[in-house]
């Protein structure tokens, strides 16, 4: 069998969750997975994001990351989405990606993509799991297959336990709760649940 493509698409204004998609990124690899990290469209305007150091600094860190197409999609097997919360819910970035789909989504090729996703609020109670039921509501919508993480392993407890899909509170200090592992397992875990699907699907 070929190995599992799994698409990391990401948003990030200070660095959180484009620290949680390298660690998922890597998780993935070592899971054998084929990955792509791929980062979605700015709608702020340059002005904003110049205005802003932290922004400003990570943009153009991240300069050479692609920005994610509808080929990947169609290309992946599987999709681990990574969001910052914007008033309870997904960032607008993210939000237009998805609603760029809408051709593909027609045509009926996002079916069955394998899915799973994570998220940051500045907050502890500040809206992170209702990011992710965002997400999963499109995911919905596509036909997608969602994995989430559950209780399935005990990284899920000392990340703060959201089994949604891994969350962590991330304000200007940097994040709060220790979620490394726990998105590392998530990563893992959407590999080998994407590589029991590709399997009896006999790709
Ligand atoms: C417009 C805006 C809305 C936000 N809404 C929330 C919110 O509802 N709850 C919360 O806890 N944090 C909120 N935040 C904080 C971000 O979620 C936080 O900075 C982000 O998770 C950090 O992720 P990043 O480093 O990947 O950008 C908001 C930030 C902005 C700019």
């Amino acid at each position: 069998m070929e190995k599992v493509k799994l698409a990391i698409i990401y948003y990030s204004m200070t660095g959180t969750n484009y620290q949680l998609a390298r660690w998922a990124e890597e998780a993935a690899r070592e899971a054998g997975a084929e990955v792509r990290i791929l980062k979605v469209k700015e709608l702020a305007p340059m002005e904003a994001v110049n205005a802003n150091p932290v922004w400003k600094k990570l943009t153009e860190d991240t300069k050479d990351v692609p920005a994610a197409a509808s080929e990947d999609l169609l290309w992946a097997d599987a999709i681990l989405f990574s969001s910052p919360t914007r008033f309870g819910n997904v960032t607008s970035q993210i939000k237009n990606f998805m609603d760029l789909q809408g051709g593909i989504w027609a045509e009926g090729k996002l079916v069955n993509k394998v899915v799973s996703a994570m998220a940051s609020a500045q907050n502890s109670h500040g809206g992170q799991e209702q990011t992710i039921l965002a997400i999963y509501t499109t995911m919905m919508h596509w036909g997608a297959i969602i994995v989430p993480t559950g209780y399935t392993d005990p990284s899920i407890y000392k990340a703060g336990g959201n089994p949604y899909g891994t969350s962590v509170t991330a304000g200007t200090d940097g994040m709060v709760e220790d979620v490394e592992d726990a998105v590392r397992h998530q990563a893992k875990r959407l590999v080998e649940i994407a590589s029991m699907i590709k399997s009896c699907s006999g790709k």
